[in-house]
């Protein structure tokens, strides 16, 4: 099929490149021109292992294409793919202007029969809001169909996520619109869920905020755990085993960034409010999430006693492994604090430090993990890279002005950290 994604962004290029790979003719939109140019050339505005190989391989054999030009997509595409931001409004409230902007212009620019899928994440009645919006601005009779088809994608793994879903969503009005969106996903063989609209819209929302609920109600437990001696690991590993909750998603830690669950859970809680439900689980799941940080902080006080003028090595700025992405990353939040509270900040991350030179300052951006370290007073983990697993240890320890290890991610044995001299600090463990 001939494919248009408006909005080359992080699911923009994902969903463009996986639809390719599925033997279709894709055109990726988007109105920066600069990006677009850069596209063209094969070079990506982000980093997700896999993607930058899938689109310079099909820009090649000229079955994806990137255009600034929503008219040509149109005209082109018997599917148009809605993918632009959707980005907190300040409030909470999800911004839908710019899904607005492309609706309207899509409109103007339909001649015959299209379908217009809302990918991005967006609260439950946008459909209804964009079938009233195209039907607003188009010229003429024209049939069109909206569907709401979510992505679950999580960066670092987004295309092994997309050619291997739990299952696809598909929210429609007509048999017209399934059968295009059943035949489109056919080769994938995963399960089809077909609801209305409003319900594929909140699939999507109540999934991100079940997910983040998890993580916060692990992270509770794991304040537990830190008060009466038990061990979080042991406790996750116990209840993951009982099928009915399931071993994902229950990794104790600094809790969760990035650009989804945080964005996801405000506009879910804004939208359950407007339309007169207090979200309070919700709240509660935020704030959870919010007080892991100052309690790592509170850690690191009671190791060092005085952060003022102390050398804090940090590994990690993305909010998880992976990915360069730093939104919402509770990497920078700490370095943010520490150097409120007058530490030194040394700082390594194998993919990030491009985009955290942007936010942070003063901060010493070192070439690898032992550089970051060397005349520190402490260690801090704050994401959990495969690559700080395997460290010199003695190495580090030779290097540190004091053996401290802050882990705010559970990647290392404390027995064995115990037995290597460190004084180890984690979540809801033992120390050493
Ligand atoms: C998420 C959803 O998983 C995906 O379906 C959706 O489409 C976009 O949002 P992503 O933000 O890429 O994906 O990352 P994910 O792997 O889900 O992790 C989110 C955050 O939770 C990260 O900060 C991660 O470190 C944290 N996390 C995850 C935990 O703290 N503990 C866990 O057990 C799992």
């Amino acid at each position: 099929m001939n494919i248009a994604i408006i909005g080359s962004g992080y699911v923009g290029l994902v969903t463009g490149a996986c639809l390719v790979k599925l033997g279709n003719k894709v055109i990726c939109v988007d109105n920066d021109a600069k990006k677009i140019t850069a596209l063209k050339k094969g070079i990506l505005p982000i980093y997700e292992p896999g993607l930058e190989e899938l689109i310079k391989d099909n820009l090649k054999r000229k079955r994806l294409y990137f255009s600034s030009s929503i008219k040509e997509a149109v005209k082109a595409s018997e599917i148009i793919f809605i993918a632009v931001g959707t980005p907190d409004s300040g409030s909470g409230e999800a911004d839908l202007t710019g899904v607005e902007k492309v609706a309207s212009e899509i409109a103007v620019n339909l001649k015959e029969y299209r379908l217009i899928v809302e990918k991005s994440t967006v609260p439950v009645e946008t459909g209804a809001w964009l079938k009233k919006t195209v039907t607003t601005y188009i010229k003429g009779k024209v049939d069109f169909d909206i569907v709401s088809n979510p992505e679950f994608l999580r960066e670092g793994s987004a295309i092994s996520d997309f050619m291997h879903p739990d299952r696809i969503v598909i929210g429609v009005e007509s048999k017209r619109a399934k059968d295009i969106m059943v035949k489109l996903y056919k080769p994938l063989n995963a399960p089809v869920v077909v609801t209305n609209i409003k319900s594929a819209e909140l699939i999507k929302h109540a999934s991100n905020a079940f997910l983040a609920t998890k993580i916060s109600f692990i992270n509770a437990v794991s304040r537990i755990c830190d008060i009466a001696g038990a061990d979080i690991g042991e406790v996750s590993s116990g209840m993951g085993l009982d099928k009915r909750i399931g071993r994902s998603f229950l990794e104790a830690g600094l809790g969760y960034g990035g650009s989804c669950f945080p964005k996801d859970l405000d506009a879910f809680i804004s939208i359950a409010g407007k339309l007169g439900y207090g979200f309070r689980l919700l709240e509660e799941v935020k704030k959870v999430n919010e007080s892991q940080m100052s309690f790592l902080i509170a850690k690191i006080k009671d190791a060092l006693w005085i952060i003022k003028d102390k050398n804090i090595g940090v590994l990690g700025l993305s909010f998880k492994s992976d990915t360069d992405d730093i939104r919402h990353s509770p990497a920078i939040y700490l370095i943010k604090s520490l150097q409120k509270e007058g530490a030194f900040i040394k700082a390594y991350d194998p993919r990030a430090m491009e985009k955290a030179k942007v936010v942070l300052s003063d901060v010493k951006f070192c070439r690898n993990p032992y550089a970051a370290v060397s005349g520190c007073d402490c260690l801090l983990i704050a994401t959990g890279w495969d690559e700080f697993k395997k460290l010199d240890f003695v190495k580090i320890k030779k290097l540190l002005k004091r053996p401290l290890i802050v882990d705010g991610r559970n990647i290392y044995d404390p027995e064995k950290m115990g037995k290597l001299g460190f004084s180890y600090i984690s979540i809801g463990r033992k120390g050493a």
